[in-house]
Formats: C-alpha cells, structure tokens, sequence
C-alpha cells in the first residue's frame, strides 16, 4: 500500500492487489481531490452526497450545510462538474439522493432520539424567510429534482429518475402527510450512447425503475455516515458497470461503493472529507485482505 500526502491537505492511499485489483482512497474534499483522477477514465459513479440540513460531519469543508439551498446546489454541482470531466464517455452515474422539509419554525427545543448529530443548532432550514427561495413553511423543498435540473443545464443526460423504495423503512413520525417511503436514484449519462446491461432487470422482471431495496442499514462500527445498503450499489454496477470496469464514489461515508466494487471484481476509487471514516474505511480494507502490505 501506498500512502502519499497530495496539495489542498489530501491523502491519498493506492493499492494493486494480487489478484490485479487497484483501490485508490482519498482523505479530503471531493472537489480538490477528484483534480488527481485521470479524465474519461471512470467507467460508473455510485454516490450518495450528504443530504441539504440533514446531518453534520463535523470536518472543515463539507458540503450539505450552506445557508441557502442555491449554495448547496451549487457546492455539490461543483462536484459534479469534475465527476463529469473523469468519467468516461460510455459511462453512468449514479446518484441517490433525498429531500429536505423546509421548517422555518426557529430553534429546535428536542433532541432526536435517532442521531445525535442530527440536530445542529438552528439549521437554515429552520429559520424564518422562506429560504431564499419564497417556500413556505412545512413545504418539501424538492432538493433532489432542483440538483438533477441544474445538472441537466450542464450538459449531464438525466436517463431515468429511478425510485429506490426503501423496504421497512423506520417510519417518520407524522401525522398530517404520508410517510416518506422512497428516495431516488438518478441515472446519469454523459452521452446519448453508453454502457448498460438490461439482463439483471429482464431476470427480476418487476424491478424496472422502481427498485424496492431495504432501507439503511444501521450505522456500523460507531460511525455514523447514514450508508446505504449494498444492495442499491450492487444494483446500479450489475446494470451500469462492466467487469472489472473502475468505480468512483466521491462521498463514500462508510465505503460501501468501495467493497461492492472490489468484491464484485470491480476497481474502485473512493473519496472523503472525514479522516475517521477514511480510518474505518482503510481497517475494513484490512480486515477483507485488500490491502498486501
Ligand atoms: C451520505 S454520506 C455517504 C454514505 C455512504 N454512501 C456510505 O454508504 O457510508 C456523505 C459523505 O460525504 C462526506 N462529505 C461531506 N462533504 C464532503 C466533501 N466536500 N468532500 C468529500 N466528502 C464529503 C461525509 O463525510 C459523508 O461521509
């Protein structure tokens, strides 16, 4: 393994296993870091960004917390302009994300019982004056359609607005709406012809654009990076992704993308702003024998 400090305080760790797989670790922010991958050369990105408000990581840098929904459009959209300039031209991303309810009913008084990282002052969500965006109180925001759209006006192919129906979600405690049960997961293209295999679709028949996976799993080992299930990423490289083709996810939390990819035969490049779970990341490397020292 090797390990090598790059500018903008990014870490960067490489490996060549035996078997010919190569994993490459980024510690630092996405943007910045994504500057070191070669362009077109990223067969399928699977990712989930941090959600608008919804959690904070606590790290210098991150993205999900901007005072203003346009400014976190924008931050992560930013993201997404790089991830475009390395994937390869036949390539596909994936990206899950969820909705935000706008508040605007000033400083929370509970905690929540789920997270204590949940709940982080008075969030911009919560503040009065509509968001700068002239909603009102207790609407949905509509984050996930507001990035895809912006994404759109930059050159991205938006294929198939996919559902990801989280199967035994725990329920929300409302009273006065339906409870969330999905979220999406977009699928992006970079040009009108690219790589896609339809036979796990045809094979599961029913699972088209509705794919009906369970929900979260629990957070593992003590951190916290709401994961999603291995199953979505195994979904979206079974149809998005050819054997042993590279993968990024540059928000990779936890590292599930990483550890689907490398055991589905896949290479696999991941990056994150937190230094704990990059720790996590590189002992659960360890402890699946991905890393010949
Ligand atoms: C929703 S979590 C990803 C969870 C992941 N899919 C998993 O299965 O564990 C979003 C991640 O983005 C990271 N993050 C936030 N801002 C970032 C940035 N600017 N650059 C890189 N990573 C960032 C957070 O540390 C967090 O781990």
């Amino acid at each position: 393994m090797k390990k090598c400090a790059l500018e903008n305080k990014i870490t960067r760790w490489t490996v060549c296993s035996d078997s010919g797989k190569h994993w490459t670790l980024y510690c630092g922010n996405a943007k910045h870091a994504m500057s070191d991958i070669e362009t077109d050369s990223v067969n399928c990105i699977v990712t989930s960004p941090p959600y608008y408000c919804l959690r904070d990581y606590k790290v210098d840098g991150q993205i999900g917390l901007e005072e203003t929904v346009n400014e976190y459009i924008s931050s992560l959209c930013s993201v997404m302009d790089e991830a475009y300039r390395v994937l390869r031209k036949d390539g596909l991303l994936f990206l899950n994300l969820g909705d935000t309810y706008y508040s605007g009913k000033g400083k929370s008084h509970g905690t929540d019982p789920k997270s204590s990282k949940r709940r982080f002052g008075l969030r911009p969500v919560d503040k009065s004056g509509g968001l700068e965006i002239g909603i009102q109180r207790k609407s949905v925001i509509g984050v996930p359609w507001r990035v895809a759209i912006e994404m759109m006006s930059k050159k991205w192919i938006l294929r198939t607005p996919i559902i990801w129906h989280r199967e035994s979600a725990l329920p929300e405690s409302v009273k006065d709406r339906p409870r969330r049960s999905y979220e999406y997961v977009f699928m992006f293209a970079k040009d009108r012809k690219y790589y896609f295999n339809r036979q796990p679709l045809l094979e599961k028949k029913i699972d088209e654009d509705v794919w009906t996976i369970l929900a979260r799993p629990k957070a593992n080992g003590g951190i916290e990076t709401a994961p999603y299930p291995d199953e979505l990423v195994e979904r979206c490289l079974e149809v998005g992704c050819p054997d042993m083709g590279v993968v990024l996810d540059p928000f990779v939390g936890s590292g599930t993308t990483m550890r689907v990819a490398l055991q589905t035969g896949r290479n696999a490049i991941g990056i994150d702003i937190s230094p704990v779970f990059c720790e996590y990341i590189l002992k659960g490397l360890e402890e699946q024998k991905c890393i010949c020292l």
